[in-house]
């Protein structure tokens, strides 16, 4: 297959998204409302989302950072903790504010000292899940300090996912941001009732990248890279029209000065280029042929929510993005993903006051 000068598919949707709060939030929705329809909004604030009127409060916030012109639908999460009440998670499903709930294994990542600290806690919570018919996205890693930081994500696998889908056999889980071989193979024999999103940054580089030249903060993230073999599972994955594989571009915006220092925060701000990013994975595993089914149609048919009737279109042109996005009312600023590698893809929102390369 010769490449198409441009791509038209269905509008895609982001299923994992960070879009933070206050100012952050002013400088980064615009960004994810350009190329999406609908994002999954993760709930990790400080303090975290965990009650219903403050995920409806949170949703009204993300709207009205959306500029008119830009359609954009907020699908809100529940944040686990070990006091997860099941009356509040069925309520909020129920009042259509939640989509599906977020385990955060406490101290995984970012904002994460609230989460779970043992599965037992939160077993209650999950049976209400699974009758109500709510997702549960899943953070994949182990907290074990002794348990190598390249192996946390497979170990999750057998130490928690198995154990949870044998006791919760009706919960619909999706195993967020998968990074390894491990995963793409657990996600396959479990599909059905199991999905995995799948990041740009991480089909885009391997842990070397980390590392090249020096220590380099805007390729940190967690789950961390890993070797090039499980990249190279990741984009068999993500371009094989597999219905149990989705977007999702944990975009997850920390300003320069945060990531740049001693004890810098995890996180790849993609937002920007996230669809050049895929369409430049596709092309080079001359898939772009699936990059539909990957960016528009497996995501809500897990969900059990209608495709997007809207276009966009993506051009064969060189990228052109901002290096940083500035942060309203400070001094600050978000370095914007870019991969080592050219990205040939552009992509052009309908109202050119929204334009970005
Ligand atoms: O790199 C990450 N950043 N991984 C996460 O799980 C959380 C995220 C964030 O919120 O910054
Ligand atoms: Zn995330």
């Amino acid at each position: 297959m010769s490449t198409p000068a441009t791509l038209s598919i269905r509008r895609p949707d982001d299923w994992h998204v960070h879009l933070r709060d206050g100012p952050m939030l002013a400088a980064c929705a615009v960004h994810t409302a350009r190329q999406f329809a609908r994002g999954i909004i993760m709930p990790n604030l400080v303090p975290p989302v965990t009650r219903v009127d403050e995920a409806a409060a949170y949703r009204e916030r993300i709207r009205e950072a959306i500029p008119a012109g830009l359609a954009f639908e907020p699908l809100m999460t529940c944040y686990l903790t070990d006091d997860a009440d099941p009356a509040e998670l069925v309520r909020g499903k129920r009042e259509g504010v939640w989509v599906a709930a977020k385990l955060y294994p406490a101290h995984a990542t970012t904002n994460s000292a609230h989460g779970v600290t043992s599965m037992e806690r939160i077993s209650r919570a999950l049976d209400g899940m699974e009758k109500a018919g709510m997702p549960l996205l899943v953070h994949g890693e182990v907290t074990d300090p002794d348990v190598d930081i390249f192996d946390r994500e497979a170990v999750f696998l057998d130490k928690v996912l198995v154990p949870l889908l044998e006791r919760h056999q009706g919960l619909k889980v999706v195993l967020e941001h998968i990074t390894t071989r491990e995963s793409v193979q657990f996600v396959e024999v479990h599909s059905g009732r199991l999905g995995g999103t799948i990041t740009p940054h991480h089909l885009s580089y391997n842990r070397n990248a980390i590392f090249k030249g020096g220590i380099r903060p805007h390729f940190y993230c967690l789950p961390i890279a890993k070797r090039e073999e499980h990249r190279l599972a990741l984009r068999r994955a993500a371009t094989s029209g597999h219905s149990a594989f989705f977007l999702g571009t944990d975009t997850a915006p920390h300003t320069a000065d945060t990531k740049e220092c001693a004890c810098g925060c995890a996180g790849v701000f993609n937002a920007p280029v996230a669809m050049q990013v895929y369409a430049q994975v596709f092309a080079e595993e001359r898939a772009l042929d699936r990059l539909e089914a990957f960016a528009s149609l497996n995501g809500p048919r897990f969900y059990g929510l209608p495709a997007n009737e809207e276009r966009i279109t993506l051009q064969a042109r060189p990228l052109e993005a901002p290096e940083r996005v500035e942060v309203p009312g400070s001094n600050k600023s978000i370095v914007v993903f870019r991969p080592d590698t050219p990205v040939g893809w552009s992509f052009r929102a309908k109202d050119p006051s929204l334009r970005s390369g």
